[in-house]
């Protein structure tokens, strides 16, 4: 039976370039779209940028807050598009029409709850994190994120009376109905929980943040912009505006992909907003790990931080999604090197994949009229399964069990030498070769979504391939 599916990125501030990490869970999220699209389930996949935050006034450089964003949503698109990266929407919280009236009608459900109220903030502020701290979060008086001291603010703000939901919020993370994973990423939650929840400020004077969503009934306060973000997830789907057909239809999401930096916000402040708004609660909230590199998080003073614009012009983008599929974990820090990648791009795609397809594919074109008949369909439980727990290197590894079993077929086969001596026999292993190999193209799908239509397409009109799928490189 089909289901609807409704999957999220975190929406990225545009105040710097994608890098690898970035790359990654919008990798991460196509895939598990791709695979529901697949299992024939109505999917919508949602991303976006995160535009109301103080970062950017720092980078304008003389541009226009417009001018300077259209500059790097063109970007982020253009990377999205040589990754293949097949949302339906990319919202992006500086649109008036499309998110700021969601955020507002959250606003005034908040309030409506009596959960909002006035008072003063003395404090820590960190406009990297976009986060209020307290001494006790800090390492050696840095925030422990970006190293750098945060700004002492003293203002008078909006708070949200997140302190009310803790108790709740266990009991719905504990009962599953609000689905942390991995458990890990989910005790986690559940100490911080057992310790309790303080309230947050909520908004920001607009004479310190003069960029933001103006508070409903204050034009002196803008609403603080994690609050106006995560409403990005329903924002998008109308929530707030005349038309909700898409929200009704999809909400709630089935899965938020995130980083295990921004967990806090989305496995406790946003379920808060939600319930003080009365909306139901995401079904998933999936945790990734992040990249690193050489061992190190990926950092402009370590020189370590790989383009992923530059991998895709070397290697091209399916062969990025395809490291990023197979060589790192969901669940765990994942490390990425230029050698490492360059391996495993030899061994399982130049090597693997587009040696077997190639020497099927000859040896099909030579020695059978047509390409056989494809069946209708394939059972690919065991491999849905995985993709349904997340395990998106498991499924992958999979597709490369076949391919090496494959290999073998051939290897202990020998069909070139049989078709010699017994052409109804050496026909009868080239036909199974070439049906296995379409299962493999098959299972490609969500990975490569390039070199399964092009697979498919070489298969059906029986011919090999003019060039190399994936070229050698030394
Ligand atoms: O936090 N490895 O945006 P952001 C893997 N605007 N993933 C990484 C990564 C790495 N080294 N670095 C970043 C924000 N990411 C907010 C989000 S959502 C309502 C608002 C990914 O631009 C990872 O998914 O700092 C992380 O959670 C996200 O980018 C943070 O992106
Ligand atoms: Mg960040």
């Amino acid at each position: 039976m089909s289901k609807k599916f409704y999957i999220t990125t975190p929406i990225f501030y545009p105040n710097a370039k994608l890098h690898m990490g970035h790359a990654y869970v919008v990798t991460v999220c196509d895939i598990l779209a791709r695979y529901h699209k697949l299992a024939g389930d109505d999917t919508y996949f949602l991303t976006g940028s995160d535009e109301n935050t103080g970062k950017i006034l720092k980078e304008l450089d003389g541009k226009s807050t417009q001018e300077y964003l259209s500059g790097l949503v063109t970007n982020f698109k253009s990377l999205y598009k040589s990754l293949d990266i097949s949302y339906d929407q990319f919202i992006q919280t500086s649109d008036q029409a499309r998110h700021w009236p969601g955020a507002i009608a959250m606003w005034n459900k908040l309030v409506e709850a009596g959960d909002i109220y006035k008072s003063k903030y003395i404090g820590l502020y960190c406009l990297g994190c976009e986060t209020f701290y307290t001494e006790k979060d800090l390492v050696d008086g840095k925030c422990p994120v970006h190293l750098s001291v945060p700004e002492k603010i003293e203002e008078e703000n909006y708070f949200f009376k997140l302190s009310k939901y803790t108790d709740i919020l266990k009991t719905k993370i504990e009962s599953g109905e609000l689905a942390i994973v991995p458990d890990t990423r989910r005790n986690e939650i559940l100490a911080l929980l057992s310790r309790g929840l303080d309230d947050v400020s909520f908004s920001r004077p607009i004479k310190n943040v003069p960029h933001g969503i103006p508070v409903p009934g204050d034009p002196e306060q803008v609403i603080y912009v994690w609050c106006d973000a995560l409403v990005n997830y329903i924002s998008a789907l109308g929530y707030g505006t005349d038309d909700t057909t898409i929200f009704d239809k999809f909400w709630p999401a089935d899965v938020h992909v995130v980083g295990k930096d921004i967990i806090r916000f989305h496995c406790c402040l946003w379920p808060a907003m939600l319930l003080s708004a009365g909306l139901p609660l995401p079904k998933t909230i999936l945790v990734h790990g992040l990249i690193t590199s050489g061992g190190h998080k990926m950092s402009k003073t370590l020189g370590n931080v790989i383009d992923p614009i530059e991998l895709i012009n070397e290697y091209g983008g399916e062969a990025v999604r395809y490291f990023l599929a197979r060589e790192i974990s969901v669940f765990e820090d994942g490390d990425m090197t230029l050698e490492r990648f360059k391996d495993s791009y030899n061994s399982g795609l130049a090597n693997g994949l587009g040696n077997l397809a190639s020497r099927i594919l000859t040896l099909s074109q030579k020695h059978l009229d047509k390409c056989p008949e494809i069946p209708e369909k394939t059972d690919f439980t065991e491999y849905f399964a995985l993709y349904d727990s997340f395990e998106i290197n498991k499924a992958t590894n999979l597709v490369w069990d076949k391919i090496a079993e494959l290999d073998k077929f051939i290897q202990d086969t020998e069909p070139f030498k049989v078709i010699k001596v017994d052409e109804a026999k050496g026909k009868e292993l080239i036909t199974k070769m070439v049906l296995d190999l379409y299962t493999i193209a098959r299972m490609l799908n969500p990975i490569m979504p390039e070199t399964n239509t092009t697979l498919k397409k070489l298969i059906r009109e029986n011919k090999k391939p003019e060039a190399p799928l994936f070229l050698r490189k030394d």
